[in-house]
């Protein structure tokens, strides 16, 4: 053995090892996040849905410029509505941009797709007697006045979606919300009704394309907002935010033993700085990772910038469970594992 080369390769070995990034299955909260073409991901209000080993996030396609809605008192930003974005990822961290999956139909001025209407927080599940894959999504006005929720559908996790046609669920509003698939295949409808005042969960039909016409009205005159849920060891857990537009305000978590109630609501979940507020975020979906006793869950939160939309940024954070109770502290990387093991004390 030539000596001499054999320690020249063990320190090149060894500042190749210390070039690499820590870990590859962490992510840096601060900053912009690009996908694999280096372009900042644009898939706000967004959810994720695995399938076959292969996790799609879709999420609302802001356009470039933000103004605000003329002749709307309240601070009513908005951005064209770009339809729904789709990225795909194996490990959550590298995000390859998959297209529009649902294009905003830019011909029709009539249409609930029309870039000047809002398409918000679109969520989408798998049917799997269908075998077709179901997008939900809230639709409304320049005012936020119409409060509908749409539905799309598609073959394929990446689009095309087709879109169905828009409604007020159980003849109420609806505005921001999610779409929640329990084990036993019915999918749920969870969204802020009656002047974002309660919180509607209705289960959905079959084929997860209408209502069933079963629904219940949860926390009332709460004013929760942005809800994400998750089913942990039989329990239905839910984060949501109140009721301020873009800006930020304190979250809460909820818990139940069945998805229609009646819930419990709890307190602020967010431990560390910002906590009050959330960490300058609003709740969006909760992503389970792993199976088995090994699952855990992402957090996954908008970081709004309401004069810059398209600008807004992502945090996502691991839940941590003290027995039954829920928190989420503050991390500066997040582990994409879902880990929650080495977490500072709170
Ligand atoms: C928030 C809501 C967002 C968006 C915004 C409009 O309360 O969570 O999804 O609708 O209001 O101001």
């Amino acid at each position: 053995m030539n000596i001499k080369k054999e320690i020249c390769r063990l320190i090149l070995l060894g500042i190749t090892v210390l070039a690499l990034p820590a870990s590859g299955t962490e992510r840096v909260q601060a900053g912009v996040w690009n996908d694999t073409d280096g372009n900042p991901i644009n898939a706000h209000g967004g959810g994720i849905l695995e399938h076959d080993g292969v996790y799609y996030w879709y999420g609302e396609r802001k356009g470039d410029h933000t103004y605000r809605s003329p002749g709307v008192g309240w601070e009513c930003y908005r951005t064209e509505a770009g339809g729904v974005s789709c990225y795909s990822s194996r490990d959550l961290k590298n995000w390859k941009f998959e297209g529009v999956a649902l294009k905003p139909d830019t011909a029709d001025h009539t249409s609930d797709i029309h870039p000047t209407m809002v398409i918000e927080r679109p969520k989408v599940v798998y049917n799997d007697k269908t075998r077709k894959f179901v997008m939900w999504m809230h639709i409304d006005n320049h005012s936020y006045s119409a409060a509908r929720a749409g539905v799309a559908v598609s073959d394929s996790p990446t689009g095309p979606f087709t879109y169905i046609r828009s409604e007020r669920p159980n003849n109420s509003e609806s505005r921001d919300m999610t779409v929640f698939k329990d084990d036993d295949g019915k999918a749920y409808h969870i969204y802020s009704s009656e002047g974002n005042s309660t919180l509607h969960i209705s289960l959905l039909s079959d084929d997860y394309l209408s209502q069933s016409g079963s629904f219940c009205r949860n926390f009332p005159n709460r004013f929760r907002e942005a809800p994400a849920i998750f089913k942990k060891d039989g329990k239905y857990y839910m984060v949501t935010s109140g009721c301020s537009g873009w800006s930020p305000n304190e979250a809460e978590w909820a818990v139940s033993t069945t998805i229609m109630g009646p819930w419990t609501p709890m307190d602020n979940p967010c431990r560390g700085k910002d906590a009050d507020k959330t960490f300058y975020g609003q709740s969006t979906f909760i992503l389970p990772v792993g199976k088995g006793s090994d699952r855990s869950f992402i957090i996954m939160f908008d970081k709004w910038k309401k004069d810059d939309l398209v600008d807004s940024r992502y945090i996502w954070l691991p839940i941590r469970f003290n027995g039954d109770t829920l928190t989420i502290p503050w991390t500066d990387t997040v582990d994409l594992t879902g880990s929650a093991t080495d977490f500072a004390a709170e």
